[in-house]
């Protein structure tokens, strides 16, 4: 019998499930409710396989020592669900094209800085159709002070993201024009490749929401989308405070279908379609950052 096999009919005891969902809610803010035990313990098998470990108690050992950091990044890419999809939610990228955007690359054209960020970015989608719907509006879009950070806590996704090539199942969402403005289809059909003028308007980093973040600018747009769905309520109105201390004075902020902004941070926003809101209080720092660092002065 393998390990997976062998993990499989062993079920973890209430303290040990108690010890990997402390670990989950700690580090990256993921709430795992007892109705999960099973898709707890498949994730797991696979990580003991992984590391060469048969007994669930040593497997739990590892997580709990000081030294586990490393495999308690790589439960945590486990137990994340990322599926994704190019254009999901198709009314976020119609009022990005008709109303975020526009003043956006109006700003960029005349020299301004634009900072877009999708945060929890799974496999690069969500980012490269945001740099799609830009290129549409303005085919020089790269000439200007235009970013988006992709980011993401498991960096297995980060790794597919940053190569761009997706298998025709993945974008079979994508307008054939788009598909064909802005990827490379291999000979044998089966993978697109993201050409580099949208490659190159996207940046992938690793980062965990639940943690300091190292971005010193402010940003015009935050797509987190299908994220928080797996974070306490607690954590959510933490995360939506700190968006909006980020988001620059008319910015837009883009959540999950099933997401919805509350606590303070909600009277920072007006609605501005499903899930999007737009930013109307501003404190104005983000703003005054970003205005400090196009001036040189930051
Ligand atoms: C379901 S995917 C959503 C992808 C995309 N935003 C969309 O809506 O299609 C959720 C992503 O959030 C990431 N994630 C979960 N917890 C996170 C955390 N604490 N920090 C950063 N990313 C996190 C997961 O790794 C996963 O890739």
């Amino acid at each position: 019998m393998g390990i997976t096999a062998r993990l499989n009919t062993q079920t973890l005891t209430p303290e040990q499930f108690a010890s990997v969902a402390d670990i989950a809610e700690r580090e990256a803010g993921l709430v795992i409710s007892p109705g999960k035990l099973a898709l707890v313990q498949a994730r797991l098998a696979k990580r003991m396989k992984a590391q060469n470990i048969e007994n669930v108690g040593s497997y739990i050992d590892l997580l709990t020592s000081s030294g586990g950091s490393a495999e308690r990044q790589s439960m945590i890419a486990a137990l994340t669900t990322n599926v994704t999809a190019f254009f999901r939610e198709a009314h976020h990228f119609d009022a990005l094209r008709t109303t975020a955007l526009p003043p956006l690359l109006q700003h960029a054209r005349s020299g301004g800085a634009v900072r877009i960020w999708s945060a929890g970015c799974s496999t690069g989608e969500e980012a490269y159709s945001i740099a799609m719907t830009l290129h549409e509006l303005d085919p020089a879009a790269g000439r200007y002070d235009l970013r988006i950070l992709a980011s993401d806590i498991s960096p297995n996704v980060l790794t597919t993201g940053r190569a761009g090539r997706y298998m025709a199942e993945d974008v079979a969402g994508v307008p054939p024009e788009l598909l064909r403005r802005h990827f490379q289809r291999s000979e044998d059909g089966q993978s697109y490749q993201i050409l580099p003028h949208l490659r190159e308007l996207v940046r992938f980093r690793r980062l965990n929401l639940m943690s300091d973040w190292p971005m010193r600018k402010g940003f015009d747009i935050i797509f987190c989308r299908n994220v928080v769905i797996y974070f306490s309520r607690e954590v959510q109105l933490r995360l939506w405070a700190r968006f909006s201390g980020l988001l620059s004075a008319d910015g837009w902020l883009f959540l999950g279908h099933s997401e919805r902004l509350g606590g303070a941070a909600a009277g920072d926003f007006r609605s501005g379609c499903i899930t999007g809101y737009q930013k109307t209080q501003g404190n104005g720092m983000a703003r005054a950052v970003k205005e400090r660092f196009e001036n040189g002065s930051a």
